[in-house]
């Protein structure tokens, strides 16, 4: 496995790249109300990156997905495609951005609750948010990469909740996706060790019910929970620093980081 360590005139390009992407979530926060469709959250998104940002969303055609974000409603994993159906009083959507910025990808993002979510719904959301705090927490040079995976999973099944196996945190840069697998679950075989320079993300998605997924066939995308518990993720594009870890894709509200 090679993992690729980053040059400071590539460092400041991904600086850039994660700022634009936690951007546009502070942008779109205000749209996220009841009766909006996610392909009107889409097309603001997709116009506020290509035009204000003079950026690339970098889910558009991405092995073919249609559309320039990814919008994941209750029981809906990951990979969600923007549609028609209006958000309802109670749902909970992770929107995921990325951008590609001179280059460079930077990729988060986060859940929102529409009007009063169930209580249920609401300590998902929290705690879900708290592991990937704890899988950043374990983000610094000399550490093991498989650290962050049972942080996050330690976490996760302490308050009963479980972890969805099948897509992981990645390597990122001028590629969307690269070496390193992120895992959010504990795994015995042996891991890299964190050096200064490397960029990768941590997005756990963690499920009220069981861990298992699986795949829409029709669209070839959509990845929902087999039981159709609910499930949420938050994800963020970090650099390993000599000092230990710096969060490319913080929003102002995260005071917390
Ligand atoms: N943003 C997702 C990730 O965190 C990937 C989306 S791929 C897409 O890795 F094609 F669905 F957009
Ligand atoms: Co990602
Ligand atoms: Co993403």
């Amino acid at each position: 496995m090679t993992i690729s360590i980053k040059t400071t005139k590539e460092i400041d390009k991904m600086r850039l790249a994660g700022k634009l992407a936690a951007e546009v979530l502070e942008m779109i926060e205000p749209y996220v109300t009841i009766g909006i469709t996610t392909d009107e959250l889409d097309q603001i998104c997709h116009d506020y990156i290509v035009h204000t940002q003079q950026a690339i969303p970098a889910p558009l055609n991405y092995h073919g997905f249609p559309k320039s974000i990814c919008t994941s409603v209750n029981h809906v994993i990951c990979h969600g495609i923007p549609g028609q159906k209006k958000l309802k009083n109670g749902d909970i959507i992770n929107i995921d951005i990325t951008v590609i910025k001179d280059g460079y990808h930077g990729d988060t993002s986060k859940m929102f609750a529409l009007g009063k979510p169930s209580i249920r719904a609401q300590r998902l959301i929290e705690i879900s948010r708290e592991c990937l705090l704890k899988g950043i927490e374990c983000v610094k040079p000399g550490a093991a990469l498989g650290e962050i995976g049972h942080a996050i999973e330690r976490h996760a099944s302490a308050h009963h909740f479980s972890v969805v196996h099948e897509y992981c945190g990645h390597g990122i840069g001028r590629a969307f996706h690269e070496e390193p697998q992120v895992l959010h679950y504990a795994d015995k075989v042996s891991s890299p060790i964190l050096e200064a320079g490397m960029t990768f993300t941590i997005e756990p998605m963690i499920n009220v019910g069981k861990r298992h997924c699986k795949l829409n066939q029709k669209d070839g995308w959509t990845v929902t929970t087999k039981d159709r518990s609910l499930s949420s993720q938050w994800e963020h594009t970090l650099l390993v620093t000599e000092e230990g870890v710096e969060v490319l894709t913080r929003r102002g509200e995260e005071d917390d980081l």
